[in-house]
């Protein structure tokens, strides 16, 4: 902890100007290789014959680079941020806190070196072998020991409803990558898992889920949950609908996973199971979207005139729409049709460009003035631009999805009566959703320009002003101190 005199505590906020840089740099990075393999879907010769171009190496590049790199460091970011200003207190060791920016390029410049050479685990979303996967709990363990360390130090008598959600976030996160990346090594480049058959299939996908519950769900509504409030200026809308929701949240989301594992070898009262707790999940999803846009109550007005606000309320309702949609195609005879088809990729990218890229965006637009002396970005009108530009990209993305994924899913069942046989060849199918690939690659142009535009913004408003030196006062302390 820095001390500029013995009564003032100066917050540690490098560290999330590093972060919040890196952010945006990722996300751009991110997001053009998904637009360059939504065009190698198209037009497959953009690979150009050259192996670590190829989609099948590009493509887990696009989701570890959208998903570790562009929203993981938004949550480490955002998380160093609130829990120092929620708390009244600088983080508990800046050196630990360094090594988690540092430790953390460094597993995300390792994972864009090593996908397009195609070293994989080959499990979804945990393709880094196991080297990688050792600094990434090394680098775990100290995000854990600072974020919790300055939680024990706070100055405040309450834990701010946004730590309870970065800190779930932060601990199962541990445990998910743990018992997932257990494999026995036979060089250094390559392992096997230790698990084997259906329970490999199960461990992967209790993973997989729960990296979508506690890392792109339970971390974002943290962020939801600081700057929401502070961007309307009132208060959350139900601090008891918050605790209520939370607890439902964790403890639900932990049984879902088998809704990725329909008709497979794995037991029927297992898959069953995962499904009934989908569709409950999303009593508990609303109830934060709910407490998220009611915040806003007796200030709609500012939706008219803020575009940050306008990025934050936007995208709780896409969390609402793929919190819907999620439990619906977790629903058996449902997903018979959706597996497979784009539909699943549709659903993905409401929540993942719709729910976490805008509530990311409008939290950035939300701090990074106030990390560089300002009051706000260099331009608001350019914010403004790219809430359009995003907004029609996702919608142009997901509408496409979801036409193609039904029509995908109608055209594989559809079989002759005559004689039973296939109506359509699988060919069949992929051209008939051309059309649809391109319009999502349009929608893919519209979101990467408006990153760009947010590139520059933040550049001309860092440019414009100095790195934030924000100390508090701590004498006496005061246990009667409210959340900042
Ligand atoms: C310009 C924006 C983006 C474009 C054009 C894009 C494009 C794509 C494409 C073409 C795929 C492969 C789909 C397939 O195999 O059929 C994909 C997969 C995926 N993308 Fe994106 N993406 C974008 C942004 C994002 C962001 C911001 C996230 C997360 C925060 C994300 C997460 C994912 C995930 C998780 C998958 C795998 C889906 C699955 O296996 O079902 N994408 N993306
Ligand atoms: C109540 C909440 C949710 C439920 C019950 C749910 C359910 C589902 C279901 C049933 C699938 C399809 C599985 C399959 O057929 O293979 C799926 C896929 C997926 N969902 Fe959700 N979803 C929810 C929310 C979200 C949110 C908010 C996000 C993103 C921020 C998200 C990201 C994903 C991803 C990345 C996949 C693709 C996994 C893959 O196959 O690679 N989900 N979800």
């Amino acid at each position: 902890m820095s001390q500029t005199s013995p009564y003032k505590v100066e917050y540690n906020l490098k560290v999330v100007r590093q972060f919040a840089v890196m952010t945006v740099i990722w996300g751009i990075i991110g997001m053009t290789v998904g637009v360059l393999i939504a065009a190698q879907l198209i037009w497959p010769v953009l690979n150009f014959e050259t192996s670590w171009l190829t989609y099948s190496r590009l493509r887990p590049l696009h989701t570890n680079a959208v998903i570790f790199a562009f929203s993981t460091s938004a949550l480490m970011g955002t998380s160093f941020y609130i829990v120092q200003k929620t708390c009244r207190t600088a983080l508990f060791s800046n050196r630990l806190a360094s090594f988690v920016f540092w430790g953390w390029q460094a597993v995300i410049v390792l994972a864009v070196i090593t996908l397009p050479l195609g070293l994989t685990s080959s499990k979804e979303y945990a393709e880094l072998e196991w080297p990688i996967d050792i600094l990434i709990a090394l680098v775990w363990v100290a995000y854990i020991i600072v974020f919790f360390g300055t939680l024990v130090r706070r100055r405040t008598p309450h834990i701010y409803v946004a730590n309870w959600f970065y800190g779930s976030f932060i601990v199962t996160v541990a445990v998910l990558h743990i018992v997932n990346s257990m494999v026995i090594p036979v060089s250094f480049t390559k392992s096997y898992s230790l698990y084997s058959g259906s329970i490999d299939a199960m461990v992967q996908w209790w993973y997989g889920h729960n990296a979508v519950g506690f890392l792109l769900t339970a971390g974002f509504l943290g962020m939801m949950y600081y700057f929401v409030p502070k961007q309307a200026e009132r208060p959350v809308y139900s601090y008891r609908l918050s605790v209520v929701h939370f607890w439902a949240l964790i403890s639900l989301y932990i049984w879902a996973g088998p809704h990725h594992l329909h008709y497979t070898a794995l037991p029927d009262w297992a898959q069953s199971l995962g499904m009934v707790m989908s569709v409950i999940l999303f009593v508990p999803s609303w109830g934060g979207m709910i407490n998220g846009i009611m915040t806003l109550s007796g200030a709609w007005h500012k939706l008219k005139t803020d575009p940050i606000l306008r990025f934050l309320i936007v995208s709780l309702s896409f969390y609402g729409m793929s919190t819907f949609e999620g439990p619906m195609m977790a629903i058996k005879s449902v997903n018979a049709l959706s597996h497979y088809t784009d539909w699943t990729v549709g659903h993905v990218h409401s929540g993942a460009l719709g729910w976490v890229a805008m509530i990311t965006i409008g939290s950035l637009y939300y701090m990074i003035p106030r990390l560089w002396s300002q009051t706000e970005m260099f331009s608001v009108r350019w914010i403004n631009t790219h809430f359009w530009l995003h907004t029609i990209g996702v919608v142009l993305y997901i509408v496409s999805m979801w036409i193609s994924g039904v029509m995908q899913g109608l055209m594989w069942r559809a079989v002759n009566s005559a004689d039973g046989t296939l109506t359509y060849s699988f060919i069949e199918g992929v051209e008939a959703s051309y059309p649809f690939w391109f319009i999502r690659f349009a929608g893919g142009l519209f979101i990467v320009a408006g990153m760009l535009l947010m590139a520059y913004n933040v550049w001309l408003t860092i440019r414009a002003g100095e790195p934030t030196v924000e100390s508090i006062d701590v004498a006496p302390a005061n246990p009667t101190t409210k959340p900042a």
